[in-house]
């Protein structure tokens, strides 16, 4: 009985989109989460992170048990809301990522069901972590030609963003405050090579460039953009070439990404 009284104001308060109650075993939840993730609060603080914390729970666990192409996970931001965690760590300003008009040629298939590229081979370097900096566009240009040059070469560098967010201004990107990934390889490509993580590591920070030409490790040839939208030609280039960079909007969701492909 106690179970369905709260059950209905948990659904009534859902229905008026007030704050939610949590339940004891809610809260067990939040606590086990601070231990892994290292979160101490005060007491107010403490509420205040339960109510978001138990908000997202909920959503996670209602996404994952209906069907969908990916699933969601507590992650070490699932104590922050989503405008708290888009004033932190998104750029203020949004970007343009995608080229209205690309020169990319898609074939006429036939495509396989599915390409992973982790299953060919050594290809795919591991996720990195940006910090609080707009530098996404450095990651998702290192993380391609890290890929290309696997696939080149056999084997997979680890390369360079500081040099990107430190470097690449003359091609219309602008370190922390945001950039776009073919202006950092039409950077690559002109200023010829970028040069490796453990040469130039991440600070996180806008720095003044220290590239060193000697130590060059990766190098691009062309850039090709595809057209926004043209998500056959997303499909074309990443079965037929290689591991492509691609700009998308995150919204609120995303914050709850876990794996597979949305
Ligand atoms: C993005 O494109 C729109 C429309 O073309 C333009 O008004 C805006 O200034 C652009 N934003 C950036 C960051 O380049
Ligand atoms: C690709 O598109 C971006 C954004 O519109 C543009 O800045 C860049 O110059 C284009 N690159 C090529 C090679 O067309």
């Amino acid at each position: 009985m106690a179970l369905y009284t709260v059950a209905f104001i948990l659904a009534f308060l859902h229905l008026a989109n007030l704050t939610p109650l949590f339940l004891p075993e809610e809260e067990y939840h939040f606590k086990q989460w601070m231990l892994q993730y290292n979160k101490v609060y005060v007491l107010e603080e403490y509420y205040h992170r339960l109510d978001i914390f138990t908000g997202h729970k909920r959503r996670i666990d209602y996404h994952n048990a209906g069907k969908h192409t990916f699933s969601m996970g507590l992650n070490q931001f699932s104590d922050m809301s989503f405008a708290e965690f888009r004033k932190t760590f998104l750029l203020t300003e949004p970007q343009n990522c995608s080229a209205t008009k690309g020169s990319h040629i898609s074939s006429h298939g036939p495509y396989p069901g599915s390409v992973d590229w982790r299953e060919k081979g050594n290809y795919v370097s591991p996720v990195k972590y940006q910090g609080h900096c707009g530098s996404c566009w450095t990651f998702s240009t290192t993380g391609c030609l890290e890929s290309v040059t696997a696939i080149a070469t056999g084997k997979l560098p680890l390369l360079s963003e500081q040099q990107l967010v430190d470097c690449a201004q003359d091609f219309n990107n602008h370190g922390c405050m945001g950039g776009l990934p073919s202006q950092a390889f039409d950077y690559v490509r002109y200023n010829n090579g970028l040069i490796t993580e453990d040469d130039y590591p991440y600070t996180g920070h806008d720095g003044s460039c220290n590239f060193k030409p000697e130590l060059a490790a990766a190098f691009v040839k062309d850039v090709v953009n595809i057209t926004s939208y043209d998500e056959k030609g997303m499909v074309d280039a990443v079965a037929r070439l290689n591991p492509v960079s691609f700009g998308y909007e995150v919204t609120d969701d995303f914050l709850h990404y876990k794996d597979d492909i949305s």
